[in-house]
């Protein structure tokens, strides 16, 4: 495509209703001298509250469900009508389900897949000609990404996914000047449990326990603050607290069937 005449500068922030998004917009919001921040999530509410704090952006509303083609294609005519210069993406919303593979609902899962890897795979790819160099994409992976996990393996598959794409086009968009990031955090207190425990597997089970030790779990503040450093640094990957870089730097070199099993006591 021929380079558009491009106008304002904006940000656009995914799954920013919640947890890890709202944080990314506050911060983004801070950090950066921007023309408008477009805030997607399918709840409007919750981006309403944090649209009203902006001090120096407009907050753009979009409740959009990533997942609906025609609402991606919306938002797709939106970027090609108004030729903003797209300065940051954050793609953001994800989601995971726990429990065993054959158990899980089919639709779940493969909701998690259009979500989690098509739907931020689809918006890197129709804002790239909006970008110049100096632009930002900050994919969110999870520490998930660095090993296949059972009872949650589907999330961990589409993470990896990310964790890998977010790589590659760290190095392709290197000389264009975009700085492509994967964050990669641990457990982050967040909505995001809570949806985890909603499924067709756990909708009969009763005293549902916590997936993950509390001692690891992290605020949303801190793991956003860390990976806007780590962007502003040009890093490849984000990773917050020593455990989970402790974890991301060994897990590598373990034998597959120890960290596999190691994974597996999770299981609920
Ligand atoms: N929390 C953790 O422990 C953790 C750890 C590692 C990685 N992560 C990753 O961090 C990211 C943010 O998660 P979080 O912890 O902040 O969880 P969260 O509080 O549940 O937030 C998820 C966000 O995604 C949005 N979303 C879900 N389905 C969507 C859809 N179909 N279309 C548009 N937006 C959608 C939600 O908004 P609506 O419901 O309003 O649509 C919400 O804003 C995810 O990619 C997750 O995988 C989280």
């Amino acid at each position: 495509m021929s380079q558009a005449k491009l106008t304002k500068k904006i940000a656009i922030i995914t799954g920013a209703s919640s947890g890890l998004g709202l944080e990314f917009a506050r911060q983004v919001e801070k950090a950066y001298y921007l023309d408008e921040i477009w805030l997607i999530a399918r709840r409007s509410e919750p981006m309403k509250d944090v649209a009203d704090r902006f001090h120096k952006s407009k907050g753009i509303i979009l409740p959009l469900d990533i997942t609906d083609r025609g609402d991606m294609l919306a938002l797709h005519k939106r970027i090609m009508d108004e030729k903003p210069q797209i300065e940051v993406l954050v793609n953001n919303a994800g989601y995971g389900k726990i429990g065993p593979f054959a158990e899980l609902g089919l639709e779940e899962q493969m909701q998690m897949i259009d979500l989690n890897v098509r739907g931020l795979t689809y918006l890197t790819h129709i804002v790239l000609p909006f970008m110049q160099s100096g632009a930002k994409i900050v994919q969110v992976a999870s520490a998930a990404a660095f090993s296949p996990s059972p009872y949650f393996s589907v999330y961990a598959a589409t993470k990896s996914y990310v964790l890998s794409l977010s790589e590659a086009l760290h190095f392709e968009l290197k000389g264009r000047g975009i700085e492509v990031l994967a964050v990669c955090p641990g457990p982050i207190a967040t909505e995001f449990f809570s949806v985890a425990q909603k499924n067709e597997y756990m909708k009969n089970k009763v005293g549902q326990a916590e997936p993950f030790n509390r001692f690891l779990v992290v605020g949303a503040k801190d793991v956003v603050a860390k990976a806007l450093v780590d962007l502003n640094k040009g890093r490849k990957r984000s990773v917050f607290s020593l455990p989970i870089k402790a974890f991301v730097s060994i897990v590598p070199f373990l034998p597959r069937s120890l960290v596999l099993r190691a994974l597996s006591m999770r299981k609920q």
